[in-house]
């Protein structure tokens, strides 16, 4: 007998759909899109939001062909109400992942917990240290020889949550803060793209408050990159 069902043309898998959140220059975001558009993962950016209307990163987005909106958080009266409003955008997409790439805004305990577990931060410094703003200067001014990049699952505490993936930059001699920072970009730009691949293909989820890497719980400083 002709088995009908396995005759049917089958149905192409549905790309893991991410939604970036962006605030300024958005050089994560086209890092990541840039890798999903060379068909390195199954996954696609449905759209990248922005709260800031002169970012250039929305420009950046456009020249991609990426969907953008733009959300105003000065238009809001409150946290709460910009964040409602952001939930509602973001769940349009109806998205697998959520992607913070340099979107400075302070997320309320409600924004945090309706993703958890599918959304990914960046942070310019190896966390926990550093947690805030100015981490390439305080990281000067301590003296530290090692500095570099965090990407971490986000939960309802500031630049917390379980870390993913580091890469580690040598502090140079007369660096300062600009030098710094232009060296953990580069590295910014390749482990983000890493950690999303890693979250696309299914290796990489968060149970509890850990980070696990095809199950097994990944080390407190996540993968560790020297460069
Ligand atoms: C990046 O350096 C990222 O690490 C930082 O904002 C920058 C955004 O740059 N994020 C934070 O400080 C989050 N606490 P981009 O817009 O060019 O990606």
């Amino acid at each position: 007998m002709i088995d009908q069902q396995a005759s049917l043309p089958s149905e192409p898998p549905e790309k893991t759909r991410i939604v970036i959140l962006i605030s300024g220059s958005g050089s994560n975001m086209t890092a990541i899109a840039d890798e999903i558009s060379r068909g390195s993962m199954d996954a696609e950016v449905s759209a990248v939001i922005c709260n800031v209307p002169e970012a250039a990163g929305i420009q950046k987005a456009r020249d991609r062909d990426l969907e953008t909106q733009v959300i105003d958080h000065r238009n809001f009266t409150s946290r709460e109400e910009f964040d409602l409003n952001l939930m509602r955008a973001i769940d349009d997409y109806s998205p697998d992942l959520i992607v913070l790439a340099g979107f400075m805004r302070i997320l309320t305990p409600d924004f945090v917990r309706r993703y958890e577990g599918r959304m990914l931060n960046i942070h310019p410094s190896l966390l926990p240290a550093y947690q805030g703003l100015h981490t390439h200067q305080r990281a000067l001014d301590a003296g530290d020889r090692k500095h570099g990049v965090t990407v971490h699952f986000v939960t309802e505490i500031l630049d917390d949550g379980p870390n993913v993936i580091q890469a580690v930059v040598p502090v140079l001699d007369g660096d300062d803060a600009t030098s710094l920072q232009k060296r953990v970009q580069l590295q910014e730009h390749i482990i983000y793209p890493i950690a999303v691949k890693w979250f696309v293909e299914g290796r990489l989820t968060m149970v509890g408050n850990t980070a696990l890497m095809d199950g097994q719980p990944l080390p407190v400083t996540g993968v560790q990159l020297e460069s």
